[in-house]
């Protein structure tokens, strides 16, 4: 499906699907049907994501995000929950996509719910990143990349791998226990994967927290430097690997 899409925006627009760009939906949630969405969510995601909030309760040992913290926006959403999160670079396949099980309509539905039930400041994050860009506006691109490149290669490498297919060594020295995002595959955009590093997975809903808050280690220009970095790295590894 992603491929198919791909090819369409090739063709249609010479865009290179360097990231695992999702096809553009859009829909607004106020449009939606609330309670429909609330009921699809309570019988089907409830087992997991049991009560949005309550993620430690839930029955499977599957480790779901508590979705009141998501900085994910709707359209996201809808890709992540019609798609399954293994096609988005998560490393374990608990989550399954509902596009057989559900119509878009309903999808849409869930997202609205999920949506304005959301318990994040996003505002204030937003103005964290626009900031962080201006801190390097002086900088040459290479210095920018090159400050990134040695972020990504002292503290990110060892679980999200060389070229970000989250193989490193911390992943098999972990016997299956750690899962970090391909992120060759992610949904985030620039300014998400900087607030994500930034804040560490437990901020944005994770159960656990074995995506560390880099916030505490660096400079919000490092981690902007970081994230420009793995911009040209998933390039490059997708380049390659197609
Ligand atoms: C079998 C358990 C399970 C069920 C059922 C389930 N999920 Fe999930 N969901 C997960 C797990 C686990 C993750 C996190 C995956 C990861 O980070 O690797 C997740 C992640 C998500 C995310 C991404 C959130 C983010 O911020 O990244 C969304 C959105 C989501 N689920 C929505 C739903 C919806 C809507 C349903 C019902 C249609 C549903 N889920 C059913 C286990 C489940
Ligand atoms: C100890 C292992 C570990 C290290 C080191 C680490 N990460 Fe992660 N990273 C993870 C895990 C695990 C996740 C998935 C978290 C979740 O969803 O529960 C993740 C997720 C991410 C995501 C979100 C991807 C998505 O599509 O949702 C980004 C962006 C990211 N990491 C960037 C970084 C950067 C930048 C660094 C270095 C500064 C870094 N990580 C270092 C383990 C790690």
């Amino acid at each position: 499906m992603y491929r198919l899409v791909c090819s369409f925006l090739i063709i249609g627009a010479s865009l290179v699907c360097a990231k695992n760009t999702a096809p553009s939906i859009s829909f607004d949630i106020k449009d939606r049907n609330l309670a429909r969405g609330e009921k699809l969510f309570s019988e089907n995601c409830a087992s997991c994501h049991v009560g949005r909030m309550d993620v430690n309760s839930t029955s499977f040992a599957v480790n779901p995000r508590n979705l009141e913290l998501s900085l994910l926006s709707p359209e996201q959403m809808y890709h992540i929950i019609n798609n399954g999160t293994a096609f988005y670079g998560s490393k374990t396949d608990y989550m399954i996509g509902y596009e057989n099980i559900y119509t878009s309509d309903e999808i849409k539905d869930i997202v609205a719910y999920i949506h304005t039930n959301l318990n994040v400041n996003y505002k204030e994050a937003k103005k964290l990143y626009q900031e962080s860009e201006k801190l390097s506006k002086d900088k040459s691109k290479e210095d920018v990349l090159e400050e990134g490149r040695k972020v990504y290669l002292k503290r990110c490498i060892h679980c999200h791998g060389p070229s970000g297919k989250a193989d490193g060594v911390a992943v098999k020295a972990s016997n299956g226990n750690l899962f970090p995002y391909d992120l060759t595959k992610t949904l985030l955009t620039d300014e998400q994967m900087f607030l994500f590093t930034k804040y560490g997975s437990k901020h944005w809903g994770a159960s656990r927290d074995d995506m560390p808050a880099w916030g505490s280690v660096y400079s919000d220009e490092a981690i902007h430097s970081v994230v420009e970095y793995i911009k040209v790295m998933v390039e490059k590894s997708s380049n390659t690997s197609k």
